[in-house]
């Protein structure tokens, strides 16, 4: 018989949102192993010790401060690294000072690992999950970036306040960029099979709430992370339980309503190879349309990287 060996889960960076996605990882126990590495390795040291004092009250999670050789027992790496959004800063202005630091912690993981899932919630995230697949070479279903995940529920969580109606009973979501270019899929959302019946006014300030929470969070709080490191728990779930379930991801897309070569949240069956499949979306014009110009947006900017 083979030897055991218990999953692990290895997340980079332990600011805001990597200690956040720790605990509640760690809450919900969702891993024997989880490793947490920050170029200011006190810092790691400290967030674990103080996670590990609380095992007595958790218990079944070995959890440690550790060095990038720890990726290699790893199933899933989460990378958070890197700077995050200042007030009046938008996600892609982050893209300068993130791919640098981005392509050396790429490296250093697959110097030990070249198996694991590479989970990515840097911002700007969707040009840093295509920077991480081409840096690492790894297989597109096995770079997965949080994508709209987070803005999608975001979006559920606004329709189900105004219907007063639990979110997890709203069927809706957010295609695109992680950021201002994001698509609201309107033809689609649904309660129970039927239409959400918003007036044009009502769908406006539905979008724009979802598209700009992050910025009214960071103006009162100075950074998001609960909402994002729930999403993050949610996709680790589902993969390491090969759940196949359907999240909006960050994904490579090839020839999706008329989109390649980019990554960007859709919906995708994810299990324990990662993306599996690719939903294919039937987008009305308008959608199609706004889908496109988020993807171009991207390229452009890809297109200014040495990848
Ligand atoms: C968020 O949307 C800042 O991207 C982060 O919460």
């Amino acid at each position: 018989m083979a030897p055991y060996k218990p999953n692990r889960v290895v997340i980079i960076g332990t600011g805001a949102v990597g200690t956040t996605t720790a605990y509640t990882l760690l809450l919900r126990r969702r891993m024997p192993e989880l490793v947490l590495i920050d170029v200011n390795h006190q810092k790691a040291l400290g967030e674990a010790l103080d996670m590990n004092h609380g095992m007595p009250f958790i218990g079944g999670v070995k959890l440690w401060a550790g060095t990038y050789e720890d990726c290699r027992e790893a199933d899933i790496i989460i990378v958070t690294a890197g700077a995050s959004q200042k007030p009046g800063e938008t996600r892609i202005d982050l893209l300068r000072k993130n791919i640098s630091i981005f392509r050396d912690i790429i490296q250093k993981i697959t110097k030990y690992n070249s198996h694991g899932i590479l989970l990515i919630a840097t911002n700007p995230v969707d040009i840093l999950s295509y920077a991480t697949h081409k840096i690492s070479g790894f297989d597109r279903r096995r770079v997965i970036g949080s994508g709209t995940v987070l803005d999608s529920a975001r979006f559920r969580y606004l329709i189900g306040k105004q219907k007063e109606i639990d979110p997890r009973s709203i069927h809706g979501q957010i295609i695109g960029e992680h950021g201002d270019s994001e698509v609201p899929v309107w033809s689609l959302a649904n309660v129970a099979g039927i239409d959400l019946n918003f007036t044009e006014e009502e769908r406006q300030s539905i979008y724009e709430n979802t598209k700009n929470a992050a910025y009214e969070i960071i103006n009162a709080k100075g950074a998001t992370s609960f909402a994002i490191a729930l999403a993050l728990d949610r996709i680790v779930d589902a993969i390491l339980h090969n759940e196949g379930a359907v999240l909006n991801v960050s994904t490579l897309l090839n020839n999706y309503n008329g989109v390649s070569d980019v990554f960007l949240g859709v919906p995708c069956v994810v299990d324990r190879s990662g993306v599996r499949e690719v939903l294919d979306l039937t987008l009305n014009d308008q959608e199609q349309a706004l889908f496109q110009q988020s993807a171009e947006k991207l390229k452009g900017e890809i297109s200014k990287l040495d990848l």
